[in-house]
């Protein structure tokens, strides 16, 4: 067994760890993913079931992953081989943090690839606001002058540069490797510290936006007014998906950075935050995105190109449009940074604690090597467009390459690491160590272990077995 060292370096405060935490949590999967799916699940069902996730299952798991780091101080493998020790359990359960660690890899790969295309339009609509700046006319909607199809087109025609594409990642993930590298409380630490208070100001501000000059009564109308019958077992799934994938559950990333809380319990309520924050920017990014979708009466159900294609048409009919546009492209990379800075830091956090390499080193090794599964997810786009790299497993016959990379990590790898998470903590740990770390009243206590022990295995067991076998719906 190799030894785990500690790496020696902490959050400067409570406050310092909750702000980094919450923005691993919200990211492209609060402001994409999720508007993306309340819109194509048809809205309220969805959404009310996806809270009922949140907190049924998310919450008691952000909670086990928090004592695991907090426990362990060290790499998510090295912190669950220190819990088992101290719990006589198995030293093999260290497994699913090396699970976590490689899904955490994977994820990071094609979330710079997305992050890209952000990145991209954001300097589009930068470039814009520019121009209307210069006419004279600041307050002019995005990209006057284009037709809704050239409107549309932006996105294909980038999809069809390879070189582009591969700019955008290379500046993204180019990021990501230098914050990570620079450390937990220099680089991590004063990411997050900049950019939340940047990432709520942007958040609310085009909430009121979209309030004032958008339909806001149709948005919460269909977000928020249940329709049972559109719940259905697949809707159910991907709602269950989604609160693990929003939650960043299962790639070890909250265990990584609990190990960096030095002293102090209080991990409850740290943990009620932690979620609550999460689901109240999902809902805030659906409050800002439907009333601008209605106002032009366009498709809530557009999918995964919603963000790119659908709102900025909207952006374009609306008074302001460039300048919000580009304060809305800026929103969500600041939002994808503060996650894929986490993403990063599970297998840089495994090559310190566990090979004994330096944390530049690390992060460069593993930084380089998701920008290179990066590059092949991007060709995927292009020259590798009928790529099916699992093409043998009916499952993902029809994806691409980063469809692949997503729908593996997001349907087997997540999920099963939640599911080995919620048996070891509800099963193995020593129940004293559990109860002194985490500080729980006798109640919060009682339900919290219940829900772990029982309901979330239970259902994420569920999901998995949906996700991989879709027949047995
Ligand atoms: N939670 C992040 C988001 O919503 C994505 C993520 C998943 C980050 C898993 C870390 C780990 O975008």
């Amino acid at each position: 067994m190799v030894a785990t060292t500690s790496t020696g370096e902490g959050w400067s405060s409570r406050s310092a760890f909750i702000l980094a935490a919450i923005g691993a949590a919200v990211g492209l999967g609060n402001i994409w993913r999720f508007p993306t799916l309340a819109g194509e699940s048809g809205g309220g069902a969805f959404v009310i079931f996806y809270i009922a996730c949140v907190f049924l299952l998310g919450l008691p798991l952000v909670l086990s992953e928090i004592f695991i780091g907090r426990v362990g101080q060290t790499d998510a493998v090295g912190s669950i081989r220190r819990v088992s020790a101290q719990s006589k359990a198995s030293p093999n359960w260290s497994i699913f943090g090396a699970i976590g660690a490689l899904a955490a890899f994977l994820i990071v790969s094609f979330y710079s690839v997305v992050a890209g295309w952000v990145l991209y339009y954001a300097g589009v609509m930068g470039g814009d606001l520019v121009q209307a700046i210069m006419a004279g006319d600041p307050f002019r909607g995005a990209l006057a002058g284009e037709s809704q199809s050239q409107i549309q087109q932006r996105l294909g025609d980038m999809f069809a540069s390879p070189g582009l594409l591969l700019a955008m990642h290379l500046v993204f993930m180019g990021l990501t490797l230098y914050i990570v590298a620079r450390g937990v409380s220099s680089g991590i630490e004063k990411a997050a510290t900049y950019l939340m208070p940047m990432f709520f100001v942007l958040l609310v501000g085009l909430v009121i936006y979209g309030a004032v000059e958008g339909d806001i009564g149709d948005a919460i109308a269909f977000l928020f007014t249940p329709d049972w019958s559109k719940l259905t077992p697949q809707v159910m799934n991907s709602a269950l998906g989604q609160a693990l994938f929003s939650l960043s559950l299962g790639v070890a990333g909250l265990i990584t950075y609990g190990s960096y809380i030095k002293e102090g319990s209080g991990l409850g309520p740290t943990s009620a935050l932690i979620a609550v924050a999460d689901t109240c920017v999902a809902l805030l990014a659906g409050l800002m995105i439907f009333p601008i979708v209605f106002a032009v009466g366009l498709d809530p159900a557009a999918g995964p190109t919603l963000v790119f294609q659908t709102l900025p048409f909207a952006f374009q009919t609306m008074p302001g449009g460039a300048l919000f546009a580009f304060l809305f492209f800026v929103l969500i990379l600041v939002a994808a940074v503060t996650s894929s800075i986490s993403l990063l830091e599970v297998p840089t956090a495994w090559g310190i604690g566990e090979r004994g390499w330096s944390r530049p080193k690390s992060a460069l090794i593993f930084g380089t090597g998701a920008f290179v599964v990066g590059i092949a997810c991007l060709l995927g786009y292009n020259i590798w467009s009928d790529v099916r790299p699992l093409g043998f497993w009916s499952l993902f016959a029809e994806t691409d390459i980063l469809d692949t990379v997503d729908g593996f990590t997001g349907k087997v790898m997540l999920p099963v690491g939640a599911l080995l998470t919620s048996i070891f903590i509800g099963w193995k740990a020593d129940e004293n160590l559990l109860r002194a770390t985490t500080g729980l009243s006798p109640l919060a206590f009682s339900l919290w272990r219940f829900l772990i022990a029982w309901l979330c295995p239970i259902a994420v067991a569920i999901i998995l077995a949906t996700g991989l076998f879709p027949a047995i719906l």
